[in-house]
This record gives structure tokens, sequence and C-alpha cells, in this order.
């Protein structure tokens, strides 16, 4: 694979000129009917160090430039193939039986590389490139030549095929495609078992990891509010839990309506529930902070749904919607309740959450545009720690999003308000993903009281 992305290097070099036409082209196509399909044309139409090629960002540039390098770089997107050809990825395609190698099997390129079909490629290209700009940016062929025209506008890109990744909530949707997963495409518990890690997802730490390959915040796009540049994390964080809750509800009715494109039918779908509730290490009785604190809601030893994407986020709501937020935990409560038994009734599940899944937009879109400040933030952290212990309960996964909400909020808090005891407290929130570091011997009480102990030292 090495050898094959130098060549491609190579041969980017020596063409750049000829990969990227300054002015539209005859085959062009526009938003109307009558142009030609819009195509895949990979990675390498974007590499000319002219273009998104360059080492280092451009001094000055509103677009860095080095996008190219930072993805191939320091992105694991564009090692996603590779995984699957790996030891483990091989082994998964032993065990699902998928009678083919991983590296060829739909299932698994669907969310690894750019998977197009021949009719949808513009031009070859590597399949062995993992999941690149046009999985994210939508395909080039109708505005790669136009778009690096002086003034040519961002709206033209967009009807020309270009993904408008600037809306956060469709920047979110994307990436939950792949992170939460689809009826056509998902990662579900047999996956899981044959290797696959578990899918959990949250918008700004996710983008800070990736990481970012763009200016945040960007300049204020004509008509739009310039982006504040203290709080856009925040407002990635937020509205991102809004997007994730509603495409975590969307996911669970399409599998309780039993639509997967394959038409297998699993009921209940396991990685629906709480993994640790079946996965986690046995000892004394008189140790066990399940038993001690009972099982509220369910039968003893009946699992419990995952509401990781839900258990933060309800602080959330309850903060800037508290209408919509209250009917919200009505049908969440619901949601709850009938998943969290043996044989959850699959009719009462896609009932109640597909009333929820439109309140939760609801809300995703109010996050999206609010204003965000310092008060609203510092109250989030602070209302995250008083609720410290029906999180930590809820499950690993819950206190997972909870360590990275604080992360991501404390970020952006601090940086504006300067706190003097800032290196106290991020040695705090620091400590929250070490109790995370083995889920299975996670421990419900010590996360409560060290989520608690950062209330008691934030300034
Ligand atoms: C719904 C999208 C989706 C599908 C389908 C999918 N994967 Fe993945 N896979 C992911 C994501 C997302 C990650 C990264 C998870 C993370 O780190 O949060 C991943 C990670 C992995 C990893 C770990 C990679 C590493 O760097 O540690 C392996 C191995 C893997 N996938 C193999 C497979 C195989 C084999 C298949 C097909 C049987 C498959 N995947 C199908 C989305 C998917
Ligand atoms: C995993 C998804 C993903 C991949 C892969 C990806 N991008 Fe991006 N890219 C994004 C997101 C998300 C944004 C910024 C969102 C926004 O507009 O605020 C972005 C922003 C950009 C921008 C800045 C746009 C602007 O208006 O500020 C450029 C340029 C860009 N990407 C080019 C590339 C190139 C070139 C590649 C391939 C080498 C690539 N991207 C691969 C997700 C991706
Ligand atoms: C086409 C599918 C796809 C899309 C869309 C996608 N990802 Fe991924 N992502 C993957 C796969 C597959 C991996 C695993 C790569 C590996 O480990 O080899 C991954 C890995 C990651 C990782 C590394 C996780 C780790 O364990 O280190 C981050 C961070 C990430 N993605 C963020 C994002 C963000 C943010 C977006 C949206 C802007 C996004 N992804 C969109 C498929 C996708
Ligand atoms: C209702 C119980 C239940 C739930 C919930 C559940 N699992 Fe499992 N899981 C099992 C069983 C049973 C097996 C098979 C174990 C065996 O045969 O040894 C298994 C197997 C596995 C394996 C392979 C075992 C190994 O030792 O490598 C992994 C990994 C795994 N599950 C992860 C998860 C994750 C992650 C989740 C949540 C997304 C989850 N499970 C949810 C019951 C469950």
């Amino acid at each position: 694979m090495k050898t094959a992305r130098k060549n491609c290097w190579l041969a980017l070099m020596l063409c750049a000129a000829c990969i990227v036409p300054l002015t539209p082209g005859p085959g062009t196509a526009s938003a109307d009917s009558k142009a030609e399909p819009i195509k895949y044309i990979g990675p390498g139409s974007c590499a000319a160090t002219s273009c998104h090629g360059s080492v280092k960002p451009i001094a000055g540039s509103r677009i860095l430039q080095n996008e190219y390098s930072t993805w191939i770089i320091k992105d694991k997107h564009s090692h996603a193939y590779q995984a699957l050809n790996g030891a483990i990825g091989e082994r998964m395609a032993r065990i699902l039986k998928l009678g083919a190698k991983a590296e060829e099997a739909p299932k698994c390129l669907a969310c690894h590389a750019l998977y197009a079909t021949p009719e949808q490629r513009g031009r070859p290209f590597e399949i062995s490139e993992g999941v690149s700009c046009e999985n994210c940016h939508g395909p080039a062929s109708a505005w790669l030549g136009p778009h690096t025209t002086r003034d040519w506008p961002h709206e033209k890109s967009i009807a020309a095929g270009m993904m408008d990744t600037r809306d956060v909530l469709h920047r979110t949707e994307k990436c939950l495609q792949c992170h939460l997963g689809t009826k056509e495409k998902f990662v579900d518990h047999e996956m899981i078992a044959a290797g696959h890690p578990d899918l959990f997802f949250e918008l700004d730490s996710f983008s800070a990891v990736m990481p970012r390959h763009w200016k945040s915040p960007r300049e204020s796009a004509p008509g739009k509010p310039v982006e504040d540049a203290a709080w856009v994390g925040v407002r990635d964080w937020s509205a991102g839990q809004a997007v994730q809750l509603r495409a975590e509800l969307d996911r669970l009715m399409w599998r309780a309506k039993g639509e997967r494109f394959d038409k297998k039918d699993v009921w209940p779908e396991y990685s629906e529930l709480s993994c640790f509730a079946c996965h986690h290490a046995l000892g004394q009785a008189k140790d066990s902070w399940r038993q001690e604190h009972g099982y509220i809601g369910r039968r003893p030893g009946d699992p419990a749904w995952n509401s990781s994407r839900y258990a933060v986020f309800r602080l959330l709501a309850k903060q800037i919607d508290s209408g919509n937020a209250q009917e919200l935990d009505r049908r969440l409560a619901e949601v709850s309740d009938e998943m969290s038994k043996l044989n959850p009734d699959r009719n009462v599940v896609a009932a109640s959450a597909s009333a929820a899944a439109p309140l939760a937009q609801r809300i995703a879109e109010r996050l999206a545009t609010m204003p965000y400040d310092q008060t609203i933030v510092l109250r989030m952290l602070q209302r995250i720690p008083d609720d410290a212990e029906d999180i930590s309960l809820a499950d690993e996964r819950a206190a997972e999003q909870a360590a990275m909400a604080m992360d991501s909020l404390y970020i952006a808090y601090s940086k504006d308000a300067k706190p003097a005891n800032a290196d106290e407290v991020r040695a705090a929130i620091n400590e929250l993903f070490r109790e995370l570091e083995n889920p299975s011997s996670y421990n419900a009480d010590q996360f409560a009281a060290s989520l608690r102990k950062i209330r008691t030292i934030l300034r």
C-alpha cells in the first residue's frame, strides 16, 4: 500500500496542472438536469501543492491549503482501508464468514473507503486510499474545476454536489453515517463480538482528534453572523449531542422495525444495550456497586438500554428549551423502560422513538443557531457534576460522554475566563478519562466522586 501511495504522489506532482482546470470546462455540470451525473474523482485530484497539498498552512489564506498533507499524515481516515487488511480485520472476515477478504467486502468498504460503483467513478482512483475528501465533501466532478476560480461562491459548489460541511447539523449527520451507522451500513453486536470496536462519538472531541484541517472559527459567510471564536467548540459539542440523539433514535427505530438492508432479523440488538451490563468483571457481593444501588426501573439482571446519548444531553436540553425537553424526557423514559426488558416490544420502542426524534431535531436546530456565552458554559460545567450519580449509574458510556463534555466545555471556558487553577481542573478532568480506561472494571461510585470533585474546584 505504501508504494501505491508513493506512486500516486509522483503522478500528482507531474500532472497537477492538468488535474485542476482553472476555468469551468464544457463538461462542467451545474445544478440543471441536463448536466452529466456527478462523480467521484478520488483524493489525488485535491493533492496538488497549489491546491490542498501544501506542506504547511498558507499564510493569510482563508483556506489552509495543507488539508491533503494533514489527512495523509495525521488523520486516521486515510488509513481506514488498512484497518481492513490488518490481522483483526482479516480475523473478523473469517469469523463473520464474509466469503471475501475484509478489504473486498462491501459490508466493510462501505465505511472504510470511498466505496463508489464503477459508474460513479469519474476517473480511476485507489480504493486503498481509505476515507478521503469526497467521503465528507461530496462527489467533486462538477465543482472541482470551478471551485478554484475567483469569486465562485460556496453556494454554487453546494448546488453542484458539494456537501455543506459548514452547517453543523449536516456535518454531524455526515460523521454519524459511519460513526453510528445507517440501515445500509452498520456495526452490530455480531461484528463487535468478531472484533470491531464499539462505536461512540462526540463531534467536538472527535473533530479535535481527527485533527481539524480547517480554520475554526471561519470568517463569516455572506449573510451569516461571524462565528464567535470562543464558543465554536461549545456549539459543536451541544448541537452535535442533539443530532447524535436524533440519529440514535432513528437507528433504534429501524432496528425495532427490522429494516436492515440484509433483512436479517435481530432483536433486541445487543449493541443498543448497555455493553457493560453484560461485560463487567464479577467480584464479591459485598463489593458490588451495582447490587448496592439496585436496578432502578428494571428487573434485576435484565440489561439496560444504552442511554449514553441522552444522559448528559438532557441537562443541556432542560437549560435551553424546557418545553421540548420535558416532552423528550417523557418519551425517552418510555424508550428506556421498554428497551430495558429482556424482550422489548418492537412496536412500543418504535412508537416512542419516533415521537422523540423530532423533539431532539427541534432542539438541535435551536442549538446550532443560538448564541453561547460564558454563563451558559459555566452552568453546564456545574450541572453535569450535579447530576453525577444519575450519569455514572446510567452506563460507562454515559460517563464517557460526561468526560468528553467536561473536556470540551472546559477548554472553551478556561480560554475565556482564564481561571488561576486551570491546571488543577485539567488534572481532575484527565482523572475522569483515566477511570474509563478499563471499562469492565468501571466503578460508578468512584466516577461520580471524581465528577463531583470538579464542581468544588470550578472557578
Ligand atoms: C458503519 C460504519 C462501519 C462499518 C460498516 C465497518 N466499520 Fe470498521 N470502523 C468504523 C469506525 C467509525 C471505526 C473507528 C471507531 C473509533 O475509533 O471510534 C472503525 C474501526 C475499525 C477497526 C479498528 C481500526 C483501528 O485502527 O484500530 C477495524 C479492524 C475495523 N473497523 C474493521 C472493520 C471490518 C472488518 C468491517 C466489515 C466487517 C467493518 N470494519 C465495517 C466504521 C465501520
Ligand atoms: C472525515 C471527513 C473529512 C474528510 C475525510 C476530509 N474533510 Fe475536509 N472538512 C471536513 C469538515 C467537517 C470540514 C469543516 C467543516 C466546516 O466547514 O466548518 C472540512 C473543511 C475543509 C476545508 C475548508 C472549507 C472551508 O470553507 O473552510 C477544505 C479546503 C477541506 N476540508 C478540504 C479537504 C480535502 C482536500 C480533503 C482530502 C485530502 C478533506 N478535506 C478530507 C471533513 C472532512
Ligand atoms: C465514510 C465513513 C466515515 C465518515 C463520513 C467519517 N468517519 Fe471518522 N472514521 C471512519 C473510520 C472507518 C475510522 C477508523 C479508521 C482507522 O482507525 O483505521 C474513523 C476514525 C475516526 C477517528 C479516529 C478515532 C480513533 O479511535 O482515533 C476520528 C477522530 C474520526 N473518525 C472523526 C470523524 C469526524 C469528526 C467525522 C465527520 C466530520 C468523521 N469521522 C466522518 C469512518 C468515517
Ligand atoms: C445482553 C448481553 C450483552 C450485551 C448488552 C452486549 N454483549 Fe457483547 N457479548 C455477549 C455475549 C453472550 C457474547 C459471547 C461471549 C462468548 O461467547 O464468550 C459477547 C461477546 C462480545 C465480545 C467478544 C468477546 C471477547 O472476549 O472478545 C465483545 C468484544 C463484545 N461482546 C462487546 C460488546 C460491546 C462493546 C457491547 C455494547 C455495544 C456489548 N458487547 C453488548 C453479550 C452481550
